[in-house]
């Protein structure tokens, strides 16, 4: 498939989920007034909808030919992420997202949470429609979300937190729910276990991958983020490339990082760049990414081929360049 018409076909399940959503919102705020217009203010804002575009394509690749019967699902993914959004901003401090003022810093932190938890509600209203062990699979990343951002808040200004902590926290958070809306989307497709494992660890990998990219444009910057640039190092938080450097730099150079991470400043940036170069610590995660796709990929041989299944492919081999 060309890359034109990949684009061009993802692009339009974007849409129709944008629509979708767009409907929800319209069809709640009848009934709940403000809290769903100010949740759907960020809903609604322009997100990538990568996960409820993957828990489609999983459900085709796994042999579904009804889109309406996954739909819910992939619908409660995207509703599920939005709420950890708004909820993960107040934690961060964060002023945009998806290129608006975020809801706490517009509507103050008492609305934001409760916005954030309207968003989890109506999610579990739309995924809780299916059968217990699908509704397990949500539920279990769900809660694993919240444990692993608890896991993060403990290593929060913590220099000495290792890499098995990091990848501990990064699926729990992001590479979980990844995983178990692709897995859950194979569990409706009614395909068996070996099927719905495969995607699940497709997921995990693929989200693990995800949040490194996120984690290495939080220090780079990059005018499509959508959010405020170095969020990561004001607050604190320890992500894989800062790790790596607290290892593998000495002296002078360790002592430096220690000192700039403590207590950051936007115009450390650069000397920041510079220390993380002399660990090569960027380009280590660089390298750990296409481990993460490539094993990712090796997850999807159980699956006969399929045009869902090039897109899902396509959708790997762009998550380098986000
Ligand atoms: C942001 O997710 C949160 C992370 C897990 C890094 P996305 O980058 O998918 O955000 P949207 O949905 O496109 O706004
Ligand atoms: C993603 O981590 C956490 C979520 C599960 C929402 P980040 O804190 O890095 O997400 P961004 O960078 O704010 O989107
Ligand atoms: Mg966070
Ligand atoms: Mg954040
Ligand atoms: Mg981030």
């Amino acid at each position: 498939m060309e890359e034109n018409e990949a684009l061009a076909i993802l692009d339009q399940m974007r849409i129709e989920i944008d629509e979708l959503l767009e409907v929800l919102i319209e069809e709640k705020s009848k009934i709940f007034g403000e809290v769903a217009t100010i949740s759907g203010s960020v809903l609604l804002a322009g997100g990538k909808r990568l996960r409820p575009i993957m828990v489609l394509l999983a459900y085709e690749m796994a042999g579904g030919e009804n889109l309406e019967e996954v739909m819910p699902l992939a619908l409660a993914f995207e509703l599920i992420h939005t709420a950890t959004l708004v909820h993960d901003d107040i934690n961060d401090q964060a002023d945009t997202r998806r290129n608006k003022a975020t809801i706490h810093s517009q509507e103050g932190e008492a609305k934001a949470i409760i916005a954030g938890d309207w968003l989890f509600v109506q999610g579990f209203g739309l995924g809780g429609r299916y059968r217990g062990e699908v509704v397990d699979v949500m539920s279990n990343c769900c809660a694993k979300i919240a444990s692993s951002e608890f896991h993060q808040l403990n290593h929060v200004m913590d220099l000495t937190t290792s890499p098995e902590d990091y990848l501990e926290v990064v699926k729990g958070k992001t590479a979980g729910p990844f995983s178990a809306g692709c897995e859950g989307a194979v569990m409706v497709a009614g395909k068996p276990k070996n099927q719905s494992d495969a995607m699940a660890n497709f997921g995990m990998e693929l989200g693990v991958a995800f949040q490194l990219v996120d984690d290495l444009l939080d220090i780079k910057g990059d005018d499509n983020m959508g959010k405020p640039r170095g969020s990561d190092v004001h607050e604190g938080k320890m992500t894989l490339p800062l790790i790596h450097a607290l290892t593998l730099l000495h002296s002078e150079e360790r002592a430096r990082l220690g000192e700039i991470l403590s207590d950051f400043k936007d115009e450390y940036f650069d000397e920041l760049i510079e220390l993380l170069q002399r660990s090569d610590s960027l380009s280590y995660a660089e390298i750990l990414i296409e481990n993460h796709l490539e094993r990712a990929l090796s997850y999807l041989d159980v699956f006969e081929d399929s045009q869902a299944k090039e897109l899902m492919r396509f959708i790997v081999s762009k998550l380098s360049d986000r």
